[in-house]
C-alpha cells in the first residue's frame, strides 16, 4: 500500500467528480482521497444520485464500503447509513439501486475500481468473506484494551468490522466521547487511515481534522496527543498489527 502521506485532508473542501470508469454506469460521483500509484487502489467519497442502478455483478479486487447516509438495496435487502461491506473478488452481489440517493466512504483494496456485470460468482471467490452488517445497530462498542496493545485511552471505542488473519490488519469504526484526551506521542510500524463521518477531534501535529476530515498515515510518523471536545464518529483501518510505540 505505498501511498502518499495525506494528512489532514478534508473532502468537504473539494467538489464530486463524475465516475466514468467503465462498467459503472452514470450517476456515481466520487472524491478521490488517496489512491496507490502503482496498483490502483483507492479511497473515495462517493454520492450515488438517486435512482442510480447497477446490474447484477463483481469486481476483480476486494472493496470495502460504509454507507454514510441515504440508502442502497442490493435485490430485495435495504441497507441504510451504517451497513459495512467487505465484498471480495469475484463475489457477484444482486443489482444495487438507489432510490432516494446515498453517499458512502468506499475503499478498493488491491488493485483499481473494476466493475464486471455477472450473476455468478468468479471461480475463485471467496463468498465466505462476505460481510454486510449494519455497524450502527448490530455490534457493540468495545474498549481498545481488547484489541490494540498498548492500549488507546479510555473513551475511545471500537467495533471492529475486518480482521485479516494473515497481516492483522483491521477495519473498524471508532468514537471518541465528549473531552476525550491523551497526552502522548505515538507511531506505529503499519499505516493508518481513518475518515471523520461526523464530528472534530484535534492532534498536534496537525491541528483540528472536521467531519470529512481524512489521512492516510504511513508507518513511522509520530501523532499524538490527541483532544475531542465534542466527540466523534469516524472509520478507520491499519494495513498489519497495530502496536502504538
Ligand atoms: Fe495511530
Amino acid at each position: 500500500m505505498a501511498r502518499k502521506h495525506i494528512e489532514p485532508f478534508v473532502d468537504r473542501e473539494v467538489p464530486f467528480k463524475k465516475m466514468t470508469l467503465p462498467g459503472f454506469g452514470k450517476g456515481m460521483q466520487y472524491k478521490m482521497l488517496s489512491i496507490d500509484d502503482d496498483t490502483g487502489a483507492c479511497t473515495m467519497t462517493i454520492k450515488f444520485n438517486s435512482g442510480y442502478k447497477l446490474p447484477p455483478g463483481m469486481s476483480y479486487t476486494e472493496y470495502e464500503m460504509l454507507i454514510m447516509s441515504g440508502s442502497i438495496k442490493y435485490g430485495d435487502q435495504v441497507c441504510n447509513a451504517g451497513y459495512y461491506l467487505r465484498v471480495p473478488p469475484g463475489v457477484a452481489m444482486p443489482e444495487m439501486t438507489v432510490p432516494r440517493g446515498a453517499t458512502a466512504f468506499l475503499m478498493y483494496n488491491f488493485a483499481e475500481p473494476s466493475f464486471v456485470e455477472s450473476d455468478e460468482d468468479h471461480k475463485l471467490a471467496m463468498r465466505d468473506q462476505l460481510t454486510m452488517v449494519d455497524s450502527y445497530d448490530d455490534i457493540a462498542w468495545m474498549p481498545t484494551t481488547q484489541t490494540i496493545y498498548p492500549a488507546v485511552a479510555p473513551g475511545c471505542l471500537l467495533k471492529i468490522l475486518k480482521y485479516d488473519p494473515l497481516t492483522e490488519a483491521l477495519s473498524f469504526l471508532y468514537c471518541m466521547t465528549p473531552k476525550f484526551w491523551q497526552d502522548n506521542i505515538s507511531y506505529h510500524d503499519c499505516a493508518e487511515e481513518a475518515y471523520h463521518i461526523w464530528g472534530t477531534s484535534w492532534m498536534m501535529q496537525f491541528g483540528d481534522l472536521p467531519t470529512g476530515g481524512y489521512f492516510w498515515r504511513p508507518p513511522w510518523i509520530n501523532h499524538g496527543a490527541f483532544r475531542s471536545e465534542l466527540g466523534i464518529l469516524a472509520f478507520g483501518r491499519t494495513d498489519s498489527k497495530l502496536h502504538n510505540y
